[in-house]
C-alpha cells in the first residue's frame, strides 16, 4: 500500500522498519496479522484503509519499551491517576500514543485514540478505534478459546464483537485475580448493552 502522507511522513515500508527495530520477531509478527484484519474490517465497515494500516502498524510500538520510558511521560503529563500503579499492559497504549505522537510524528487524533484504547476499549470509540481493539484480538496468530465466535460476531456485527471482546477480557482479568483498570470497566459498562442475548 502507497501512503498518501496525509497522517505520516514515512512511506509504509519506512513505517515497518521503525516498528520492527521497537520489537520481537514474534510480536512483529502480530502487528502484521493485526494490519491485515484491520484492513479487512475497514474495507468492510468503510473506515480508510491508510489509517486502519498505520493504525495497526503502530498499536503496539511501545509493547516492549522500559517501564523507564512510561515514567518520564507519567511524570510529566496529565493521566488519570490510577495510571501509576499499572504497568506495561495498560502504558503501552495508553502512554504509547503520546510517545508515538513524539516519535513518529502521527498527530491525527483518531489514530492516536486507536492506540490509546487498543487494550482497555472505551466508553466512546470511533470506527477507527473499533477496528483496531477487535483486530488486535481476532488476527490470524490469534489462538484462544473464543477465538473464532469474536472472528464470526467480527464479519457480521462490529459493535458486536466489540461487546463481545469486552466482556471476555474483563473476564479473563478477574478470573486472573488481577486489578482492573477503572476505564476497562467503564468500556464494559457501556459495551455490555450490545452483548447478543
Ligand atoms: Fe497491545
Ligand atoms: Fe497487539
Amino acid at each position: 500500500m502507497k501512503y498518501s502522507g496525509r497522517y505520516l511522513s514515512l512511506t509504509r515500508e519506512e513505517l515497518l522498519e521503525r516498528v520492527h527495530a521497537q520489537m520481537s520477531e514474534k510480536r512483529f509478527v502480530h502487528v502484521l496479522g493485526v494490519e491485515k484484519a484491520a484492513i479487512a474490517l475497514a474495507e468492510q465497515y468503510g473506515e480508510d484503509i491508510e489509517k486502519a494500516s498505520i493504525a495497526a502498524l503502530v498499536h503496539d510500538y511501545c509493547k516492549e519499551r522500559p517501564d523507564t520510558d512510561f515514567q518520564s511521560y507519567i511524570d510529566k503529563q496529565l493521566y488519570p491517576e490510577a495510571i501509576s500503579q499499572f504497568g506495561n499492559e495498560i502504558w503501552h497504549g495508553l502512554v504509547g500514543a503520546d510517545i508515538i505522537h513524539d516519535e513518529l510524528g502521527i498527530a491525527d487524533s483518531d489514530i492516536l485514540n486507536a492506540v490509546r484504547h487498543h487494550t482497555t476499549g472505551s466508553a466512546n470509540m470511533s470506527l477507527l478505534e473499533q477496528i483496531i481493539y477487535v483486530a488486535d484480538y481476532i488476527e490470524e496468530g490469534r489462538d484462544f478459546p473464543g477465538v473464532e465466535e469474536a472472528r464470526q460476531k467480527a464479519r457480521t456485527d462490529l459493535v458486536e464483537a466489540v461487546a463481545y471482546e469486552t466482556q471476555k477480557t474483563l473476564t479473563y482479568l478477574v478470573e486472573k485475580g488481577v486489578p482492573i483498570y477503572p476505564k476497562t470497566i467503564e468500556t464494559y459498562n457501556v459495551w455490555v448493552a450490545h452483548l447478543s442475548k
